[in-house]
């Protein structure tokens, strides 16, 4: 019964320490020490054993369980350590890996260039406003001096809302000029950028919503001097030093004189190109010194002040300032194009 009773001892302790799982080692407990087990199994059968061996077969029974169960006990907190470690390394985070970058957008080209063009004219002491896109056709037209039978005025080539033709889509951002007049003190140095509507066909150069970039000074002795230093600099910190520009004479209503300006083209220095359509330069805004009726309307006395205003066209100076060619580029928003910026 001793060798019986050691075999089942060694057999035991040999499986426990097999063990992987705490399921395992639970069913050997059963096997081992439960009910029907093998060491009870040997405890019944002391019966058969003489008085002066029972006790010591009865000694030697429980040693071997005590030991056993500490051999359970030992190999479940070993096999409790291992799930612990095994869940650790599972659940580990590798902060080495490199992580998913989320796509992020960014500002469109135009915007950046209106933004600088925000921090020139800031550094010049404007102010800059934002107006309505509806406007009253009183403040695009009439208060600007272009009175019933103006050509501009002219339904195929304005957008309204009314039969009565009162209440349009702005065709330009000038009537910001008015709105600062009637609401601000003198002197007045303003820009306004902003969407204007014009009934246009889409094509290389065309489009029946773009963008413009108003600017105005009203104060006391301005003459044309200002106007085109004014607007040189501006050239010159938007395309970089030496940009070469020239003043044409031209006409609108509510300036008198009146020019456009041009930069010599950035594509091929005003040798002509497809972007300048052969011509050398590339318009990018009209101007002029502010007709005194549109100053007298707005209640200023042109004797004693006097100001100008300029148009821009946010598109064609953005692709001055970031070489870019094709207007279209601008609104088709080609993710390929926009991230070169
Ligand atoms: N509003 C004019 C245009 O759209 C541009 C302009 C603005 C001209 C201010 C003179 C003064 O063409």
């Amino acid at each position: 019964m001793k060798e019986q009773i050691a075999k089942i001892k060694a057999e035991a302790l040999a499986a426990f320490e097999g063990t992987q799982a705490a399921a395992d080692l639970d069913a050997l407990r059963v096997k081992y020490l439960g009910k029907k087990g093998e060491l009870t199994g040997l405890l019944k059968q002391m019966g058969s054993l003489s008085a002066e061996e029972r006790p010591q077969m009865g000694q030697l029974v429980n040693e071997v369980k005590a030991s056993l169960e500490a051999a359970i006990e030992a190999q479940g907190k070993k096999l409790e350590a291992a799930a612990l470690e095994h869940r650790l390394k599972r659940e580990a985070v590798d902060v080495t890996i490199p992580g998913n970058t989320p796509a992020l957008g960014h500002k469109h080209p135009m915007y950046l260039a209106l933004d600088e063009i925000k921090d020139i004219f800031i550094g010049m002491g404007f102010t800059v406003l934002d107006g309505p896109e509806i406007e009253l056709a009183e403040l695009n037209f009439d208060r600007l001096n272009a009175e019933e039978g103006h050509p501009s005025r002219d339904w195929s080539d304005t957008f309204y809302f009314d039969e009565d033709s009162r209440v349009m889509l702005r065709s330009q951002t000038s009537p910001m000029q008015v709105r600062a007049m009637d609401t601000m003190e003198l002197p007045i140095r303003i820009i306004a950028p902003g969407r204007v509507y014009r009934k246009d066909e889409v094509d290389a150069t065309h489009s029946p919503m773009f963008h413009q970039v108003e600017g105005m000074v009203i104060d006391k002795n301005v003459t044309m001097a200002d106007l085109k230093g004014t607007l040189n600099t501006l050239a010159e910190q938007l395309f970089g030093k030496g940009t070469v520009t020239r003043f044409r004479p031209h006409h609108f209503p509510f300036t008198e004189p009146s020019c456009e300006m041009d930069v010599q083209c950035h594509k091929c220095g005003g040798v002509g190109c497809p972007t300048c359509k052969g011509e050398g330069w590339i318009e990018i805004l009209g101007a002029g010194m502010i007709h005194p009726r549109v100053l007298e309307m707005a209640g200023i006395d042109p004797e004693k002040w006097s100001g100008w205003a300029f148009g821009m066209g946010l598109e064609r100076t953005a692709m001055g300032r970031f070489k870019i060619s094709d207007l279209r580029l601008i609104f088709e928003n080609d993710v390929r194009f926009l991230e070169q910026f």
